[in-house]
């Protein structure tokens, strides 16, 4: 979620036992990729298997390519948008929450989909609409945008 837009900061739940938290906390720094609705199947499998028992990018296929300013291994294809982000230690809120804060050092977003700070959910770009997981499996594909009465 975002924390903060100036300077744009973001806190995200990385769970203790999982070997993605050791290499943020060894590294200082992380990748956030968005999936797309067309990267279902495979957000699954990945969220579902652990570095620990071999490298997720080459047994799924992955393409990455180098973040430009931290070098984190960013998704492109298939995804809405990217983030590389360096942590901003708070120890107690990782020890007790397992919540990291970090601060986005570059992003980029797909243009079919967010472009001049708008989000353009359409039929013709589906398979880049955001997903939001509803456990099991199932999720959610925010695929429909209203626009509420100015108040
Ligand atoms: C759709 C989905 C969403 C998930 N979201 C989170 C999350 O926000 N934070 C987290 O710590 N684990 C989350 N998980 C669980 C991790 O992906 C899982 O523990 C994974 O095995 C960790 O891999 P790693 O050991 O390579 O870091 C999610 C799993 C799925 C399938």
């Amino acid at each position: 979620m975002p924390v903060e837009f100036r300077p744009p900061r973001i806190a995200v739940v990385i769970d203790k036992s999982t070997f993605t938290r050791e290499l943020v906390m060894a590294s200082g720094a992380f990748g956030l990729c968005i999936p797309g609705a067309g990267l279902a199947d495979l957000t699954y499998a990945v969220g579902n298997a652990s570095g620990r028992d071999g490298d997720k990018f080459s047994r799924y296929g992955i393409a990455v390519t180098p973040g430009p300013l931290l070098g984190m291994p960013i998704i492109e294809a298939g995804c809405a948008a990217w983030l590389e982000c360096r942590l901003i230690r708070e120890p107690h809120a990782e020890e007790a929450y397992d919540t990291c804060f970090a601060e986005v050092v570059a992003a980029a977003a797909d243009d079919r989909i967010f472009s001049r700070g708008h989000w353009s959910v359409r039929d013709d770009n589906e398979v880049l609409h955001t997903i939001h997981h509803l456990g099991g499996g199932h999720f959610a594909r925010a695929g429909d945008a209203i626009r509420a009465k100015s108040p």
